[in-house]
């Protein structure tokens, strides 16, 4: 098969920028990749460093490395910023998130130590639990806009990269339902300049990186980037986008037990989804708005999966819940249960418990690190837009509106493998494999 793209060479640095620059998930990620730089441990979770994929067919035994299959960037090439509230260094807030141990920590100290962000912008209307000091000042959402595309330009320039990826790893802001200010680049540009309620902080961020070519993803709800507005700016300056809410825990088991259900026509009749976790993320969906933000995403994986105007028997009026309680003493390690009320042959029914003792930015970091690298990746070869391939890290994938997004974790695999093997020319893989007993 030939070539669908040219996919330019990944030459020079690489601009990592990540607005949250000083929370858990940035700096497990920032500090993860210092230690996996310097020999100390292993990108455990990453599909890009860790995963295979097959070229061919199964009797080719052709099984590469997706780092030596595709032309990714490099861990050495990479060059970090960002912007956050708090004016810390990264060591500080990286010791005080808790996540990894001084044995890793202590090893890159230095490295941590001289990274600090930027002044972020900020409203507490959005974020109700956190109260911001290293923040910027504007007279409107526009002019705080300007001054991020500014961030950008200045970072390149004195980083010395011409190609830069930017990644929101901020808090959760309040829920905001799509409307007409979100419609198109003219109604968003005058809703910036007449400081609409309706425009969030992450929305700026997000319309700052298209501005700049920057491609841009989206670690939690928002709905930052997936909306006509930000498709339009990202077809018409060819970047690409992707979100949104980082796959992690719970969701993820969720994604690989639902399929399984209705792979075997196995009815649900309730699943109950409880979780405690003690921090910072904790504490800022402790708030009924950042919460309502992230249970929409959470509630929304089950629907996507069961179809139950396709299987009225089997699905049609299961109970649905999803409960995030706030519990200091746990920190980032989160706990989760899950209480799943199914039935089978003849409606006999069954339960499935799950209690998943997780470390959330440990799952999260990985992801973080893909994204970042698949999106420079489509960058250079020439995609834009919506990357539905990058669905398999996402809670609420971003999908065109008249599409509904893939959850199975399974599917959006094969979809991203599958992606990788067209923009280099290698046949899909159907799974067909009758032409092995012909
Ligand atoms: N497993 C996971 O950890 C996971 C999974 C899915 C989604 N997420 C999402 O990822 C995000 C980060 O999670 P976390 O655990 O690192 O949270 P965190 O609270 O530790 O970090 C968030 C950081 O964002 C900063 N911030 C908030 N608003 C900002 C703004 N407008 N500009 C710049 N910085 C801002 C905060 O000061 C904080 O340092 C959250 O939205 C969370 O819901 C995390």
């Amino acid at each position: 098969m030939q070539a669908r793209n040219t996919i330019q060479k990944p030459k020079g640095k690489l601009g990592i920028l990540i607005v949250g620059f000083n929370g858990a998930v940035a700096t497990t990620f920032l500090s993860g990749v210092m230690a996996v730089r310097t020999g100390l441990a292993r990108p455990i979770g990453s599909l890009t460093q860790m995963g295979t994929i097959r070229i061919g067919k199964r009797t080719a035994h052709e099984t590469p490395m997706i780092k030596d299959f595709v032309e990714l960037a490099g861990l050495d090439d990479f060059v970090f910023g960002g912007w956050d509230i708090r004016n810390e260094n990264c060591y500080e807030s990286a010791v005080e998130a808790g996540v990894l141990h001084s044995g890793h920590l202590d090893k890159i100290k230095k490295e941590l130590q001289v990274l600090r962000p930027m002044k972020a912008v900020f409203d507490q209307f959005y974020v109700k639990r956190l109260k911001g000091t290293h923040v910027k000042k504007g007279k409107t959402k526009f002019d705080l806009m300007e001054q991020l595309r500014e961030d950008i330009r200045s970072f390149k320039v004195n980083q010395k990269v011409d190609r830069c990826v930017l990644i929101w790893c901020g808090s959760t802001e309040i829920f905001i339902d799509r409307n007409g200010v979100h419609k198109s680049i003219k109604k968003f540009e005058e809703g910036m300049k007449n400081n609409h309620v309706h425009i969030s902080p992450s929305m700026l961020y997000a319309y700052a990186a298209l501005m700049e070519g920057v491609p841009f993803a989206n670690g939690a709800p928002n709905l930052t980037v997936d909306m006509a507005a930000m498709m339009e700016l990202a077809r018409k300056k060819g970047v690409p986008i992707a979100g949104k809410d980082f796959k992690t825990g719970q969701t993820l088991l969720k994604t690989v037990i639902a399929p399984m259900l209705k792979a075997r026509s196995l009815g649900l009749s309730g699943w109950f989804s409880s979780n405690i976790l003690g921090n910072r993320d904790g504490e800022v969906l402790d708030d009924p708005g950042s919460f309502k933000t992230k249970e929409e995403s959470k509630l929304s994986v089950l629907e996507g999966i069961l179809q139950s105007d396709l299987y009225p028997e089997l699905y049609k009026n299961y109970y649905h819940k999803v409960r995030i309680n706030y519990y200091p003493p746990r920190g980032d390690n989160k706990e989760s249960w899950d209480n799943i009320d199914i039935f089978g042959w003849l409606g006999y029914p069954m339960q499935i418990k799950i209690n998943f003792l997780c470390r959330d930015s440990i799952l999260a970091a990985p992801i973080v690190l893909d994204l970042v690298l698949f999106l420079d990746l489509a960058q250079r070869a020439g995609m834009k837009g919506i990357q539905e391939w990058l669905s398999f890290y996402f809670k609420s994938p971003m999908c065109a509106p008249e599409l509904y997004p893939e959850h199975d974790l399974f599917i959006q695999l094969m979809k991203l493998k599958n992606t990788l093997r067209y923009l280099k020319g290698e046949d899909m893989i159907t799974h067909l494999g009758l032409e092995y007993y012909d």
